[in-house]
């Protein structure tokens, strides 16, 4: 309980003389004095911690604690603070701007320990930039552009959200790097959780403290429609658990995946046997934004285990996804890339095709659903003949929140269904392999990977490097990959 929820439960002659015992200047600092109005999960705890993870339901004033965290920093004596979101839009809307962001926290009479002014902060969009008046500064970073934390140093870190981080990890990392400045660079991390390895990894660090609650601990400063909507909106249900009262819910039911599965798999880049096969599996996005083209680099081993190399899953534009399967073929030294159409049938084909004409590809159509197809896979990770190679984050996380009744994540499983093709590929024995396919000549230079036995319809496509894609007709090969699911449930 907040100090001022303390001194509201005292009788009003009590609270009277409270008042009457502050001077002119604490009267006047008190509707801004945090120490008074926060609740002690809000507040730093004491000691020399790296990182403090504030883990909490939606509402919980996350946002207002780490606007508050920073201002103590600032008046604790930091100089260089960074401020991260997932967006620039956010740390602009929410952690500056927002209802509770750093402008609205601070005080235009704040001064720091010292006793210097710095009052409420200059902030300039066009720099990214807060500036207060004893010089101090906030700059502005976002988890789309990791990058940009390559190089400077930070004495203190806000980070807000870090479940909703596109490259997660990456600005996790490149944040880490440069926080190096002063005797203990700290971070503060404030978000609702979400059944990740990132975070389960911050918060397995020692240098870790973690505090938090859920909505209902704020209920007196939310508004009451907020929080009946909410409410109504997920008390009860499994996500409430989550969005309500933090819990990470890692122990989904009916899961496919075990996350331990993947740490006892592990190999070190570097670390793994030769590989007889490497394949490169591509899950178009089968919608315009939100999703993401899975791609999944993966090998075969001699000694016969698969070995999942990368995860070059992205949103971009089929050129865009088209060149980053061709350069995962590369880098790799793939001898095939594999890629599913139910959607955009031959197009995708041509996508690839357009970056690289001869690259020996395979069409794979799925006509079972995702779970029919990803249980044979999950089940080669639990006999342990399949190892990540290095971390493999969102392609882990995805995999578990695929249940026997679909994918529990937002969106759709691109990389889980790009990892099951690709291993499907290499490890399902029936169809593995030349056996039973055959690599056809369809053009000068062009190669198909076929079934024997099955005639192409049209064996020759003309490939265009520029202008509109045109679908083609090719060998409509559901039937085998039914075959191929068949054989791996029996
Ligand atoms: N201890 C407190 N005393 C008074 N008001 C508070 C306190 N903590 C938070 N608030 C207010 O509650 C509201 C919600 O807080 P905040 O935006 O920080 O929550 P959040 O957990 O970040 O929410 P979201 O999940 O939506 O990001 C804000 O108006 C904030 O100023
Ligand atoms: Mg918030």
């Amino acid at each position: 309980m907040s100090k001022a929820s303390l001194l509201a439960r005292l009788d009003t002659e009590t609270r009277r003389k409270f008042i009457a015992s502050l001077s002119e200047q604490e009267r006047a600092y008190l509707p801004h004095n945090w120490a008074f109005w926060a609740r002690p999960a809000q507040l730093a705890p004491k000691g020399a911690w790296e990182t403090w993870l504030i883990l909490a339901g939606r509402g919980f004033g996350k946002t207002r604690s780490g606007a508050e965290w920073v201002r103590e920093k600032v008046k604790e004596g930091c100089s260089r603070i960074a401020i991260v979101a997932a967006t620039a839009a956010d740390a602009r809307d929410v952690m500056v701007e927002g209802e509770s962001g750093i402008a609205a926290v601070c005080w235009e009479h704040d001064v720091t320990h010292e006793g210097e002014g710095m009052g409420r902060p200059k902030y300039e969009p066009s720099k990214r930039r807060l500036t207060w008046a004893n010089g101090a500064q906030a700059i502005l970073y976002s988890a789309e552009e990791p990058d940009r934390l390559r190089g400077p140093q930070h004495d203190a870190a806000w980070a807000d959200e870090i479940c909703a981080w596109q490259y997660g990890r990456d600005t996790w990392d490149m944040l880490q790097f440069g926080l190096r400045l002063g005797e203990l660079p700290q971070c503060c991390l404030t978000t609702t959780p979400k059944p990740m390895a990132l975070l389960r990894d911050v918060m397995l660090d020692a240098g870790t403290v973690v505090t938090g609650g859920s909505t209902y601990d704020n209920a007196a400063n939310l508004a009451p429609g907020f929080m009946r909507a909410i409410a109504k909106k997920y008390e009860g249900t499994r996500l409430g658990r989550q969005e309500l009262h933090a819990e990470i819910l890692d122990d989904m039911q009916g899961a496919l995946w075990q996350r331990e599965w993947f740490d006892k798999g592990r190999r070190a880049p570097g670390s793994i046997v030769e590989l007889v096969r490497v394949v490169v599996a591509v899950d178009p996005t089968g919608s315009r934004g939100g999703d993401a083209t899975g791609i999944v680099v993966a090998g075969k081993g001699v000694d016969g285990r698969a070995y999942v190399l990368a995860d070059y899953s992205c949103n971009l534009s089929p050129s865009g996804w088209g060149r980053r399967a061709i350069d995962a073929y590369r880098r790799y030294d793939a001898d095939r890339v594999v890629a599913e159409t139910n959607f955009g049938g031959e197009m995708v084909e041509a996508t690839i095709r357009t970056v690289d004409v001869s690259v020996p590809y395979k069409a794979v159509h799925a006509s079972r659903g995702k779970v029919v197809r990803a249980e044979p896979i999950a089940a080669l990770y639990e006999q342990g003949r399949v190892s990540h190679v290095g971390k493999l984050d969102e392609l882990e996380d995805q995999c578990c929140l695929m249940a026997a009744n679909g994918f529990e994540g937002e969106g759709s499983p691109d990389r889980v269904d790009a990892l099951v093709w690709a291993l499907t590929e290499l490890m399902v024995e029936s169809v593995d392999d030349d056996e039973n396919w055959t690599m056809k000549q369809a053009a000068p230079g062009i190669f198909n990977w076929v079934r024997k036995g099955v005639r192409a319809q049209d064996e020759t496509p003309t490939v265009r490097h520029d202008g509109p894609l045109v679908p083609r007709h090719y060998t409509d090969i559901s039937t085998l990959v039914d075959d191929m699911i068949r054989s791996t449930t029996r």
